[in-house]
């Protein structure tokens, strides 16, 4: 459920007509819902009611500071992969100690910045990674508190490109040699050895697979507590998938995962921690874009939007498919036609969807890709030299501008001339 809903024919985000802010902001722009933001948040924090547990907002999928405020602000803690992210948890008035560290290569830097600022745990992926971790702890003086992400060899399901749990991805350790990896990062004084970490990839629309992942790390958490760790945390990565098309998908709700991770691990008395990114912020966002043309082909009808594959890369990268709906809504019984459904940019990777139904459009009308609001704006750049696009925050009858477009001038100003030209 999100708050994007038609009111007397015109598509509002919460109590904002989604076309009022395309006339404050101009398109393309990214709108997110407040209200969808903190309601699933709170679906997953409710989810492990009953648990000691940190839901912790993958902020990979969407990190602006005004939603990582939003977010910060009811408690969530912030699951980061770069140093870039850390600084913008700890901007965003996120403390330390709700700060997970995740990721495959991190950098001495990283490590020094995380370490110093404060960090609930580095998920570690690889011995090399551990002597790095406690290098600098030692360094630093300090222990550093660390998980082990395993690879527990289970196949997620999901598009190859954002599946990461089979032994042929580069992610984790295998769950086969944990019990030496775990035995040397023991061995290490600068390092706390806390618990397990494991993420299988994302957009799962079966729980099957998370099934098996947490039945493996449970077994894990007993083995190793045999082996005289004292695992008290387990980090279950994220991953839960959304329902890009309404028509057809329905992927299990939080309440059952939720219930599914009391199933698994329940009995092991430890803390959990999990790293959704795409269920909060996916369907709290919207790409609104406005049609340049509608132009005639062979036998097809393009519709060419001034959003491109630069703006939303999601179709060209996964073959993703978005829901596309008009701002204005179709009068009831109107006949729907084909459309291929492109932006500007010189590839023909640039189709966000062929022949796709659509009501009948024309130049100057606004569409809404839906389900842009994970992996939308932070992936964008600004191929073909097109400017970032906004992003936009709604909380009720208010909205704010909370990344501005930049200026034709700032674009090309942030390129430096070297001397000899
Ligand atoms: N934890 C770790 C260690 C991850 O690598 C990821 C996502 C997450 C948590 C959050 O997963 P989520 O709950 O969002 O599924 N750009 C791609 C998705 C890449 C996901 C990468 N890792 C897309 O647009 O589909």
């Amino acid at each position: 459920m999100d708050h994007f809903l038609y009111r007397d024919g015109a598509l509002y985000a919460e109590d904002v007509p989604v076309a009022e802010i395309a006339s404050a902001v101009g398109t393309p722009f990214y709108v997110y819902s407040t209200a969808t933001l903190l309601r699933h948040f709170h679906l997953f924090d409710d989810a492990l009611a009953g648990m000691d547990h940190l839901v912790c907002y993958a902020m990979k999928a969407a990190s602006n500071q005004a939603i990582l405020k939003t977010l910060a602000e009811v408690g969530a803690g912030m699951d980061v992969v770069s140093q870039g992210e850390y600084l913008r948890a700890r901007a965003a008035g996120v403390a330390g100690d709700k700060i997970v560290f995740s990721g495959v290569g991190k950098t001495h830097e990283e490590i020094r910045t995380a370490l110093t600022g404060g960090v609930r745990q580095f998920n570690v992926e690889s011995e090399p990674e551990m002597d790095a971790i406690n290098e600098v702890a030692l360094e630093l003086g300090v222990v550093a508190p660390i998980t082990v992400r395993v690879n527990p060899d289970v196949d997620a399901k999901t598009h190859a490109k954002i599946a990461t749990g089979k032994s042929e991805n580069k992610f984790g350790i295998p769950i086969s040699r944990a019990s030496a990896v775990y035995a040397y990062a023991a061995s290490l004084s600068g390092l706390d050895v806390i618990g397990i970490d494991c993420h299988i990839g994302s957009q799962l629309t079966e729980l099957g697979p998370f099934r098996l992942a947490y039945q493996k790390v449970a077994e894990l958490t007993e083995m190793l507590r045999s082996e005289g760790h004292d695992i008290r945390r387990l980090d279950l990565g994220g991953g839960l998938g959304i329902p890009y098309e309404r028509s057809n998908e329905a992927p299990p709700l939080p309440s059952e995962y939720g219930q599914l991770i009391k199933e698994t691990l329940g009995h092991l008395n430890v803390e959990i921690e999990i790293e959704p990114g795409r269920l909060i912020a996916g369907n709290a966002g919207l790409m609104v874009s406005k049609v340049i043309y509608v132009k005639s082909g062979e036998g097809r009808d393009f519709l060419i939007l001034d959003g491109a594959m630069n703006d939303l890369i999601r179709p060209a990268m996964y073959e993703a498919h978005h829901d596309i709906v008009p701002v204005t809504e179709a009068e009831p019984g109107i006949e729907q036609r084909p459309y291929d459904i492109v932006g500007p940019v010189c590839e023909s990777g640039d189709t966000f969807a062929k022949q796709r139904m659509m009501p009948p459009l024309q130049a100057g009308d606004l569409v809404a890709f839906r389900s842009a609001g994970a992996y939308g704006a932070v992936m964008a750049s600004e191929y073909n030299s097109r400017p970032l696009i906004p992003e936009v925050l709604v909380h009720g009858d208010q909205f704010a501008v909370i990344r501005a477009r930049p200026s034709f001038d700032e674009m090309i100003n942030r390129d430096t001339i070297p001397s000899w030209l």
